[in-house]
Protein backbone atom coordinates (compact mmCIF):
# COMPACT_ATOMS: atom_id res chain seq x y z
CA UNK A 1 0.00 0.00 0.00
CA UNK A 2 1.13 3.48 -0.42
CA UNK A 3 1.19 6.51 2.46
CA UNK A 4 1.41 9.93 1.30
CA UNK A 5 1.29 12.82 3.48
CA UNK A 6 -1.18 15.56 3.99
CA UNK A 7 0.49 18.71 4.84
CA UNK A 8 2.67 22.34 3.42
CA UNK A 9 4.67 22.17 5.96
CA UNK A 10 7.89 21.51 3.40
CA UNK A 11 10.25 21.06 6.66
CA UNK A 12 7.81 18.04 7.95
CA UNK A 13 7.97 16.40 4.31
CA UNK A 14 12.06 16.42 4.88
CA UNK A 15 11.82 15.08 7.97
CA UNK A 16 9.54 12.43 7.38
CA UNK A 17 11.28 11.67 3.85
CA UNK A 18 14.47 11.01 5.65
CA UNK A 19 13.00 8.38 7.68
CA UNK A 20 10.63 6.69 5.61
CA UNK A 21 9.72 6.75 1.59
CA UNK A 22 6.62 8.52 1.28
CA UNK A 23 4.82 7.70 -1.70
CA UNK A 24 3.89 11.88 -2.18
CA UNK A 25 1.87 14.89 -0.52
CA UNK A 26 -1.21 15.69 -1.41
CA UNK A 27 -2.27 19.38 -0.70
CA UNK A 28 -5.76 20.94 -0.83
CA UNK A 29 -6.96 24.99 -0.37
CA UNK A 30 -7.06 24.72 2.96
CA UNK A 31 -3.92 23.47 3.82
CA UNK A 32 -2.07 25.39 1.14
CA UNK A 33 -4.30 28.47 3.23
CA UNK A 34 -2.54 27.32 6.44
CA UNK A 35 1.12 27.44 5.17
CA UNK A 36 3.17 30.95 4.32
CA UNK A 37 4.26 30.06 0.66
CA UNK A 38 2.35 30.47 -2.17
CA UNK A 39 1.12 27.22 -4.11
CA UNK A 40 3.60 27.52 -7.56
CA UNK A 41 6.70 28.02 -5.17
CA UNK A 42 5.28 25.02 -2.37
CA UNK A 43 4.75 22.34 -4.60
CA UNK A 44 8.40 22.13 -6.13
CA UNK A 45 9.81 22.76 -2.85
CA UNK A 46 7.44 19.90 -1.35
CA UNK A 47 9.08 17.51 -4.82
CA UNK A 48 12.49 18.84 -3.48
CA UNK A 49 11.57 17.75 0.15
CA UNK A 50 10.60 14.03 -0.86
CA UNK A 51 13.93 14.44 -2.81
CA UNK A 52 12.85 15.11 -6.21
CA UNK A 53 10.88 11.51 -5.79
CA UNK A 54 6.88 11.14 -5.04
CA UNK A 55 3.66 12.11 -6.34
CA UNK A 56 2.57 15.33 -5.69
CA UNK A 57 -1.51 16.87 -5.99
CA UNK A 58 -2.78 20.06 -5.94
CA UNK A 59 -6.29 21.06 -6.07
CA UNK A 60 -8.25 23.29 -8.41
CA UNK A 61 -9.88 26.31 -6.86
CA UNK A 62 -12.45 27.35 -10.06
CA UNK A 63 -15.97 25.87 -9.49
CA UNK A 64 -16.81 26.29 -13.00
CA UNK A 65 -16.24 23.51 -15.73
CA UNK A 66 -13.79 25.38 -17.94
CA UNK A 67 -12.27 26.92 -14.80
CA UNK A 68 -11.41 23.55 -13.13
CA UNK A 69 -10.00 22.75 -16.31
CA UNK A 70 -8.16 25.77 -16.56
CA UNK A 71 -6.67 25.30 -13.30
CA UNK A 72 -5.51 22.03 -13.92
CA UNK A 73 -3.64 22.81 -17.08
CA UNK A 74 -1.96 25.55 -15.16
CA UNK A 75 -0.74 23.44 -12.30
CA UNK A 76 0.22 20.88 -14.83
CA UNK A 77 2.33 23.40 -16.98
CA UNK A 78 3.85 24.56 -13.50
CA UNK A 79 4.60 21.53 -12.32
CA UNK A 80 5.63 18.14 -13.98
CA UNK A 81 3.71 15.19 -13.39
CA UNK A 82 1.04 16.91 -10.65
CA UNK A 83 -2.28 14.74 -10.46
CA UNK A 84 -4.97 17.29 -10.05
CA UNK A 85 -7.22 16.87 -7.23
CA UNK A 86 -10.82 17.65 -8.35
CA UNK A 87 -14.54 17.44 -6.13
CA UNK A 88 -16.84 15.07 -6.98
CA UNK A 89 -19.48 17.33 -8.13
CA UNK A 90 -21.65 17.19 -11.57
CA UNK A 91 -19.21 20.00 -12.26
CA UNK A 92 -16.04 18.48 -11.10
CA UNK A 93 -17.21 15.15 -13.09
CA UNK A 94 -17.31 16.75 -16.55
CA UNK A 95 -14.33 18.48 -15.66
CA UNK A 96 -12.45 14.89 -14.76
CA UNK A 97 -14.41 13.51 -18.20
CA UNK A 98 -12.51 15.96 -20.36
CA UNK A 99 -9.31 16.36 -18.34
CA UNK A 100 -8.55 12.62 -18.67
CA UNK A 101 -9.80 12.93 -22.35
CA UNK A 102 -6.70 15.45 -22.80
CA UNK A 103 -4.38 12.76 -20.55
CA UNK A 104 -4.40 15.02 -17.34
CA UNK A 105 -3.93 12.69 -14.06
CA UNK A 106 -6.63 13.31 -12.08
CA UNK A 107 -7.88 12.80 -8.29
CA UNK A 108 -11.43 12.60 -7.46
CA UNK A 109 -11.69 14.61 -4.09
CA UNK A 110 -14.14 15.68 -1.47
CA UNK A 111 -15.91 12.14 -1.34
CA UNK A 112 -18.17 11.55 1.29
CA UNK A 113 -20.18 8.54 -0.28
CA UNK A 114 -18.52 5.16 -1.88
CA UNK A 115 -21.12 5.25 -4.84
CA UNK A 116 -20.16 9.13 -5.49
CA UNK A 117 -16.20 8.25 -5.28
CA UNK A 118 -16.99 5.51 -7.76
CA UNK A 119 -18.42 7.92 -10.00
CA UNK A 120 -15.61 10.09 -10.26
CA UNK A 121 -13.08 6.82 -10.80
CA UNK A 122 -15.97 5.84 -13.59
CA UNK A 123 -15.42 9.24 -15.17
CA UNK A 124 -11.48 8.46 -15.70
CA UNK A 125 -10.29 9.29 -12.28
CA UNK A 126 -6.97 7.74 -11.81
CA UNK A 127 -7.15 8.55 -7.95
CA UNK A 128 -9.98 8.79 -5.30
CA UNK A 129 -10.30 10.47 -1.79
CA UNK A 130 -12.92 9.50 1.10
CA UNK A 131 -12.79 11.59 3.77
CA UNK A 132 -12.82 9.75 6.75
CA UNK A 133 -13.59 11.71 10.02
CA UNK A 134 -15.48 13.87 8.16
CA UNK A 135 -17.70 11.31 6.70
CA UNK A 136 -17.82 10.15 10.95
CA UNK A 137 -18.22 13.94 12.17
CA UNK A 138 -21.72 13.94 10.02
CA UNK A 139 -22.72 10.50 11.57
CA UNK A 140 -21.76 8.27 8.92
CA UNK A 141 -18.88 5.18 8.92
CA UNK A 142 -15.48 6.53 7.46
CA UNK A 143 -14.01 3.20 7.73
CA UNK A 144 -17.03 1.67 6.27
CA UNK A 145 -16.97 3.82 3.22
CA UNK A 146 -13.33 2.96 2.37
CA UNK A 147 -14.18 -0.57 2.29
CA UNK A 148 -16.83 0.05 0.39
CA UNK A 149 -14.49 2.09 -2.13
CA UNK A 150 -11.77 -0.44 -1.94
CA UNK A 151 -13.91 -3.05 -2.93
CA UNK A 152 -15.81 -1.20 -5.91
CA UNK A 153 -12.36 -0.82 -6.94
CA UNK A 154 -11.02 -3.95 -6.93
CA UNK A 155 -13.97 -5.34 -8.40
CA UNK A 156 -13.89 -3.44 -11.34
CA UNK A 157 -11.23 -0.79 -11.95
CA UNK A 158 -8.11 -2.63 -10.34
CA UNK A 159 -6.06 -0.36 -11.83
CA UNK A 160 -7.36 2.70 -9.70
CA UNK A 161 -6.18 4.31 -6.85
CA UNK A 162 -7.64 4.64 -3.48
CA UNK A 163 -5.93 7.50 -1.37
CA UNK A 164 -8.11 7.80 1.70
CA UNK A 165 -8.20 11.26 3.54
CA UNK A 166 -8.95 13.23 6.32
CA UNK A 167 -7.69 11.60 9.61
CA UNK A 168 -7.71 13.07 12.68
CA UNK A 169 -6.04 9.92 14.95
CA UNK A 170 -3.82 7.35 14.08
CA UNK A 171 -7.03 4.65 15.14
CA UNK A 172 -8.55 6.18 12.34
CA UNK A 173 -5.79 5.32 10.10
CA UNK A 174 -5.23 2.18 10.87
CA UNK A 175 -8.95 0.68 11.16
CA UNK A 176 -8.58 1.35 7.24
CA UNK A 177 -5.43 -0.32 6.80
CA UNK A 178 -6.95 -3.35 8.14
CA UNK A 179 -9.79 -2.89 5.84
CA UNK A 180 -7.69 -3.51 2.64
CA UNK A 181 -7.36 0.63 2.13
CA UNK A 182 -4.63 0.62 -0.55
CA UNK A 183 -3.24 4.04 0.33
CA UNK A 184 -4.16 6.56 2.87
CA UNK A 185 -2.73 10.44 2.88
CA UNK A 186 -2.10 11.47 6.92
CA UNK A 187 -1.22 15.11 8.31
CA UNK A 188 1.74 15.16 10.19
CA UNK A 189 0.81 14.71 13.14
CA UNK A 190 -0.98 11.82 12.69
CA UNK A 191 2.02 9.92 11.05
CA UNK A 192 4.43 11.16 13.89
CA UNK A 193 1.30 9.49 16.67
CA UNK A 194 2.17 6.79 15.38
CA UNK A 195 6.04 6.77 15.98
CA UNK A 196 6.28 8.85 19.01
CA UNK A 197 4.64 6.50 22.20
CA UNK A 198 6.48 7.23 25.44
CA UNK A 199 7.05 3.44 26.36
CA UNK A 200 9.12 2.85 22.69
CA UNK A 201 11.81 5.19 23.91
CA UNK A 202 12.02 3.88 27.20
CA UNK A 203 12.24 0.43 26.11
CA UNK A 204 15.32 1.66 23.53
CA UNK A 205 16.79 3.36 26.87
CA UNK A 206 16.12 0.54 28.73
CA UNK A 207 18.63 -1.77 26.72
CA UNK A 208 21.09 0.83 25.80
CA UNK A 209 21.71 1.23 30.00
CA UNK A 210 21.80 -2.03 30.70
CA UNK A 211 24.51 -2.63 27.99
CA UNK A 212 26.09 0.15 29.12
CA UNK A 213 26.40 -1.18 32.42
CA UNK A 214 27.45 -4.51 31.51
CA UNK A 215 29.74 -3.78 28.67
CA UNK A 216 30.61 -0.04 29.46
CA UNK A 217 29.58 0.97 26.20
CA UNK A 218 26.77 1.79 23.52
CA UNK A 219 27.63 -0.03 20.66
CA UNK A 220 28.41 -3.58 19.56
O1 LIG B 1 -6.88 16.50 1.55
C1 LIG B 1 -8.22 16.44 1.91
C2 LIG B 1 -8.53 15.93 3.26
O2 LIG B 1 -7.42 15.36 3.83
C3 LIG B 1 -9.27 16.86 4.16
O3 LIG B 1 -8.86 16.74 5.47
O4 LIG B 1 -8.68 17.44 7.81
O5 LIG B 1 -9.75 18.98 6.15
O6 LIG B 1 -10.90 16.89 6.86
P1 LIG B 1 -9.59 17.55 6.64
Amino acid sequence: MKLYLDTSDIQAVKRISAIFPVSGVTTNPLIVCAGETSLFDLLPALRDAMGGQGTLFAQVISNTVEGMIEDALKLRERVENLVVKVPVTPKGLQAIKELTKQGVPTLATAVYGAAQGFLGVLAGAQYVSPYVSRIDAQGGDGPATVSELQCLLSTHAPEKELVAASFKSPRQALECMLIGCKGITLPVNVFDMFISDPAVFAAVDQFESAWQKKFNKTCL
